[in-house]
């Protein structure tokens, strides 16, 4: 069993990742050693240079014993799905691979079932939240309770059905009391999420609220700083089989849940969804509610 790798080395050496995909460098290599391979057998370009030079030699000791664990093994190799032209299959193969899911802490704290993502996978649209609620851990299907029909009347008003988008959320399982998921949690099932978003190849992605934006542009700001504005999106880890599709452009708006609490904020949403609906062509119907 690899142990887990020290959490901050796993954060850089995931922001390095990052910042290669950005450049749009996928692949990496990883030199097989003998026996467990240590920290200092992966690539130069998975390791901060910085990193090295400011290790104390504690650290840097601590770092040599730990064996890199899978999830960071995950995000530098291949997706299975990455051959799969069918997206309807390609969401199967994440979704097997997901499999009845033990990689955090989560999976021994109530959840029902894992709430995978729904909708059309050729989508153009694609909302993405926070956590399941109860309803959503009852059902498997994310935004059915509350929040969910406030976000099928944004859809419709949009111009959209439900069934033309696709949504999902940071992470699959329900939290204990609705509490905001940790941030391991996030590092831990958002990879599976990039691997649906690569899969789908959205236009547009609609970041709900403050997890969901910070989580995805790995940005810590307020919303009213997030919202209105563009930004280029591309999963972390994660890349599309199709040469023509390497980015989403990327909206943040209020979380539904947050509109419910505070609907004077709906206008402000209204806008940031006409923001999309510009860029997407999309037409509200004649009684569009705002
Ligand atoms: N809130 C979310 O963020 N996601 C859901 O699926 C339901 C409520």
């Amino acid at each position: 069993m690899p142990k887990a790798l020290d959490p901050e080395l796993k954060q850089s050496v995931a922001a390095r990742i990052r910042y290669y995909n950005e450049l749009g460098i996928y692949d990496f290599y990883r030199r097989e050693a003998a026996s467990s391979p240590a920290v200092q057998d992966l690539p130069e370009s998975v390791i901060q240079p910085e990193q090295r030079e400011e290790m104390s030699p504690r650290r840097m000791a601590a770092a040599a014993r730990t064996t890199p664990d899978e999830s960071v093994l995950e995000i530098i190799s291949n997706k299975p799905e990455y051959g799969v032209n069918d997206p309807v299959k390609a969401l199967k193969i994440i979704r097997e691979d997901l499999g009845d899911c033990t990689r955090c802490v989560l999976h021994q704290q109530g959840r029902k079932q894992i709430v995978f993502g729904v909708g059309n996978p050729k989508a153009d649209l694609m909302f993405i939240g926070e956590a399941p609620g109860a309803d959503e851990d009852q059902q498997g299907e994310p935004f059915v309770g509350r929040a969910g029909q406030l976000l099928n009347n944004m859809i419709k008003a949009m111009g959209l059905e439900r069934e033309q988008v696709y949504i999902a959320n940071i992470i699959k399982c329900r939290p204990p009391n609705n509490r905001t998921p940790e941030r391991d949690e996030c590092e831990t099932c958002s990879p599976f999420l990039m691997r649906q978003v690569a899969t789908i190849k959205p236009k547009v992605i609609v970041a709900l609220g403050a997890v969901a934006a910070k989580t995805l542009l790995a940005i810590n700001d307020s919303m009213s700083n997030l919202r209105g504005r563009w930004y280029e999106f591309r999963p972390t880890g994660a890349r599309s089989n199709d040469p023509n599709w390497t980015s989403a452009k990327l909206a943040v708006t209020y979380h539904p849940a947050f509109l419910l609490r505070d609907p004077r904020q709906k206008k402000e949403a209204w806008k940031d969804l006409q923001m999309v609906m510009k860029e997407l062509e999309l037409k509200a119907p004649a009684k569009a509610a705002q």
